[in-house]
C-alpha cells in the first residue's frame, strides 16, 4: 500500500508542482490540502490532468482548527505532512505583520498538534534563504548564522523553525525535514502549470515575463551595487528541481535516515546570478529584446545570496536537473499559456 502525504498549500506555485513529482514517483498517496486565499481551483485540475490522476482535495484554513481538523479525521492514516501553506509576500508583511504572524504561526502550530495527537511522526516545513539575510560569508551553509528578520514575513520562517525544533524535543519519536529555498523560479516542463500570481507580482522571473507580453514594466532595483555588473546575485532555482527535493525527503524520513529528529537543507543550485544576467538568459532563450529601465534600490533587498547545497545533494541524493535557461524558458511558455488560455 503505498503511503499517505497530506499537502498543505498544495494548490500554491510550490506545493502543485510537488504534488506532480509525488504522484510521478509512484510510491504515494497525496491529500491535498488548501484554502486557496491565495492559490485557484484551477492549479488543481491542471496537475490531475497532468498526471492523469485523481487525489482528495481539502478545503479548509489551517487556522480554522476545529474545521480543519474534522476534514483530516476522514482521510484516514498519514504518514508524510508537506506544510507549504504560508502568506508569503514579504512587502505585504511589513504592511500587514499581524495577518502574516497569524497566520503562518497559527496554521503551523494547529498542523503539529494534529500531528501530535494522531502520532504523524514525519514533517517537512518550507523555510527561506531569506532567513539568512546580508550573509557575512558566502556561499550560505546549513550552519551560517540566522541574521535578526527583516520581515516579518522571513520571521515567521525563523520562528517556524524554532517551534518544530521544540516541537521535537518534546516528541522523541517525532522527525522533521527543514527545507530553505533560495529563488524558486519557472514553471512545470509541460508549460501547462506554473506560478499564477493573484494581483501583480513581486519577484523578477514573473515580471520579467509579463513585461516581454506588455502586462507590465520591469525595473532593475539598483546597478550600484558592488557585484560584477552592479545588480545583485540570487540563487534561481528550477520549481520543479525544488519540488523533486520534497520526494526525496518525504523518502528520506520514510527510511529514517535522519541523523537527528531535525535536518536542514539549503535548496539552491550554488550559482549567484545577477539581475542583468537573469535578463540576457530570458533574452535568449525567448529570443526577444527586453525593455527595462535601471531604477533605484529597493529597500531590503540583500546584495547576494546563494546556496552552499552539498548537504541536499550528499544526504537527499538531490540531482538539479534544470538550468537557468530551462528556468526562464519554462517561465516564458507557461506566460503564453496564461495567454492563450485566458487564466
Ligand atoms: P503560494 O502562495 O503559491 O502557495 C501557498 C499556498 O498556501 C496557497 O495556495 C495558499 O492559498 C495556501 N494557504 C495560505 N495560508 C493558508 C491557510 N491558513 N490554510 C490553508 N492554506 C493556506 O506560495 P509558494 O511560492 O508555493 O510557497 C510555498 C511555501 O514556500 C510557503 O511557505 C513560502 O513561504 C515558502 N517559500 C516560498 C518561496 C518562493 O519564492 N516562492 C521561497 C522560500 C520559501
Ligand atoms: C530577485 C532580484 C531584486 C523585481 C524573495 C523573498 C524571499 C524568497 C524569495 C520567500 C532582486 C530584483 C525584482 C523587480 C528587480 N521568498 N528585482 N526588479 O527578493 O530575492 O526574494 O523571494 O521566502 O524571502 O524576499 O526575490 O524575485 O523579488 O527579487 O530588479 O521588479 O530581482 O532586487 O535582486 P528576492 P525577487
Amino acid at each position: 500500500m503505498s503511503k499517505k502525504v497530506l499537502v498543505t498549500g498544495a494548490a500554491g506555485y510550490i506545493g502543485s508542482h510537488t504534488l506532480i513529482e509525488l504522484i510521478e514517483s509512484g510510491a504515494y498517496e497525496v491529500i491535498a490540502l488548501d484554502n486557496f486565499s491565495n492559490s485557484t481551483k484551477q492549479a488543481l485540475e491542471r496537475v490531475k490532468k497532468i498526471t492523469n490522476s485523481e487525489f482528495k482535495v481539502l478545503e479548509t484554513d489551517l487556522c480554522n482548527k476545529e474545521h480543519c481538523f474534522s476534514l483530516l479525521d476522514k482521510v484516514g492514516k498519514i504518514d508524510v505532512v508537506i506544510h507549504f501553506a504560508a502568506l508569503k509576500a514579504v512587502g505585504e508583511s511589513v504592511l500587514n505583520p499581524l495577518q502574516y504572524y497569524t497566520n503562518n504561526l497559527v496554521s503551523l502550530l494547529n498542523l503539529l498538534e494534529y500531528c501530535k495527537v494522531n502520532q504523524i511522526t514525519n514533517f517537512v516545513f518550507s523555510s527561506s534563504c531569506s532567513i539568512y539575510g546580508n550573509a557575512d560569508e558566502l556561499p550560505v551553509t546549513e550552519t551560517s548564522p540566522i541574521k535578526k528578520a527583516e520581515s516579518p514575513y522571513a520571521n515567521t520562517k525563523q520562528m517556524g523553525e524554532e517551534i518544530i525544533e521544540h516541537f521535537l524535543k518534546s516528541l522523541p519519536q517525532h522527525n522533521a525535514v527543514i527545507l530553505r529555498y533560495f529563488n524558486p523560479v519557472g514553471a512545470h516542463l509541460s508549460g501547462q502549470l506554473g506560478e499564477y500570481p493573484l494581483g501583480k507580482p513581486n519577484n523578477l522571473v514573473p515580471i520579467i515575463t509579463q513585461t516581454a507580453i506588455g502586462k507590465n514594466n520591469l525595473t532593475v532595483f539598483g546597478n550600484d551595487y558592488d557585484t560584477r555588473d552592479g545588480t545583485c546575485i540570487r540563487d534561481y532555482i528550477h520549481v520543479s528541481d525544488i519540488a523533486n527535493a520534497h520526494v526525496l525527503a518525504t523518502n528520506f524520513l520514510l527510511n529514517n535516515k535522519n541523523e537527528s529528529q531535525v535536518s536542514l537543507f539549503n535548496l539552491g543550485t550554488g550559482n549567484g546570478v545577477t539581475v542583468l544576467e537573469a535578463i540576457t538568459a530570458f533574452e535568449k532563450v525567448a529570443k526577444l529584446k527586453l525593455k527595462y529601465t535601471l531604477g533605484a534600490r529597493r529597500a531590503g533587498d540583500v546584495v547576494a545570496v546563494y546556496a552552499n547545497n552539498n548537504l541536499a545533494i550528499k544526504k537527499l541524493n538531490w540531482k538539479i536537473k534544470y538550468s537557468i535557461n530551462d528556468m526562464m524558458l519554462s517561465a516564458w511558455k507557461w506566460q503564453q499559456t496564461i495567454e492563450n488560455d485566458g487564466i
